[in-house]
């Protein structure tokens, strides 16, 4: 059935208990963030107005090319530098309440950062790395300090390797040793910027492994990655393109459609919005968008062997409809309503250029085209069942 096709999107706050402290809904929020940076030709727009949110648990990926504004998105949520407009909200924290002073320390609590070059102090131990965390805060003292630290690099394999110097090891040990040295002071996020950059595939899936024993845990990640293959395995991806972010649900859609088409249909993206219960299409039209559902709720009325309108599918956020008709041609082939229970936003992109989004790419055609197919099946059963 079409509601079975796509994963609906985790939505609102995973806390359950309300907002936080500065009214965010979301462990994490990015509102409107613009950075500039300057140079002697002038200010560069590294980041053209970036809204974004995380909960609690989840794991994004951020992708997009080189210079896209990923490691300057990243250093905006940890902090190491400030954006020029827009706000910054971790948990109760709105970053721009902390001075500079009061930053590094905060940091230093509250997330654990994994870099691509590792970024061990190379002239002492692998345990006393894991330790400067707990030395900076000052959290776990004496005995409990070490101890702790022998635990974390026993829980990221590498405990017989704590009392070696960085070099000694290589370097997917030495990355366990910064993700080890990442969670000691048991931060409440995790950020990595290419945590596997460096990295063999086979250590970086290693590596990756060990993220997905962090989420499973309850750790909340957010990781740069140029592997799409590991890109992949997050429960969630955003595309940066151009210090933009490309819708998430398009990205989701069109998952093998190249980044720049991508910013372009976002470009071309109309927002459209329906009372409950009102009618989005009806059967016998011809067919004018693709449409993605951003908020709400969307029933798929068809006709019955009796000519009865029956719901044969309700379908949420980010699932798609429109595109059999713009594949196959021939007239809308079910009524669409918004579903009577609220209010319905829709992202419609226009016929031609959901044409020229497919014609670039025969990989993202065929795949489509099986979606369809599958689809149009199950349509048939769904009809067959009722009569
Ligand atoms: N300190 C800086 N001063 C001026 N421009 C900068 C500065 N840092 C980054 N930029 C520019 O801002 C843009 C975004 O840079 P950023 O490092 O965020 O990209 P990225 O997506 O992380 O790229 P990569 O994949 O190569 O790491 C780039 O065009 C870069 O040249
Ligand atoms: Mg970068």
């Amino acid at each position: 059935m079409f509601a079975g096709l796509r994963q609906q999107k985790q939505q609102a706050n995973a806390d359950g208990d309300g907002s936080y402290r500065h009214g965010n809904r979301h462990f994490i929020e990015l509102q409107a963030i613009i950075k500039n940076y300057q140079t002697p030709a002038g200010d560069f727009p590294a980041l053209k107005g970036i809204d974004f949110a995380v909960d609690k648990g989840e794991f994004v990926a951020v992708i997009g090319k080189s210079g896209s504004g990923k490691s300057t998105l990243i250093n905006m949520i940890t902090g190491i530098d400030r954006p020029t407009s827009g706000r910054v909200l971790i948990g109760d924290t709105d970053l721009a309440d902390l001075r500079e002073g009061a930053l590094a320390p905060w940091r230093g609590k509250n997330i654990g950062i994994v870099f691509q070059f590792f970024q061990l102090l190379p002239t002492i131990r692998i345990i006393d790395n894991v330790m400067l965390p707990m030395d900076f805060c000052d959290t776990y003292r004496g005995r409990a300090r070490k101890e702790r630290a022998l635990h974390l690099l026993d829980q990221v394999g590498i405990a017989e390797h704590a009392y070696k110097l960085p070099s000694e090891v290589s370097g997917g040990q030495q990355q366990r040793v910064a993700i080890a040295r990442a969670l000691a002071n048991d931060p409440l996020l995790l950020v990595a910027d290419e945590p596997t950059g460096n990295l063999d595939s086979k250590t970086a899936n290693e590596i990756f492994d060990l993220f997905e024993v962090l989420i499973d845990q309850g750790t909340t990640m957010i990781m740069v990655t140029h592997d799409q293959d590991l890109a992949k395995r997050v429960s969630r991806t955003i595309v940066l393109a151009d210090g933009r972010i490309i819708d998430e649900y398009l990205a989701d859609a069109f998952p093998l459609l190249h980044e720049d088409l991508l910013l372009y249909a976002m470009e071309k993206l109309e927002t459209l919005h329906y009372a409950p219960g009102e009618a989005i299409l009806q059967e016998g039209d011809a067919p004018e968008h693709f449409y993605l559902i951003t908020k709400g709720h969307v029933e798929v009325l068809v006709k019955d062997l009796r000519g009865n309108d029956v719901t044969a599918a309700i379908l949420g956020p980010g699932q798609y409809f429109g595109e059999i008709e713009l594949l196959r041609g021939g007239s809308n082939r079910a009524t669409l309503i918004a579903s009577p229970a609220g209010e319905v936003e829709l992202a419609a992109l226009d016929g031609d250029v959901f044409a020229e989004l497919l014609g670039e790419n025969g990989e993202v055609r065929d795949r489509f085209t099986q979606i369809v197919e599958e689809r149009l099946d199950e349509n048939q059963a769904n009809r067959a069942g009722d009569a």
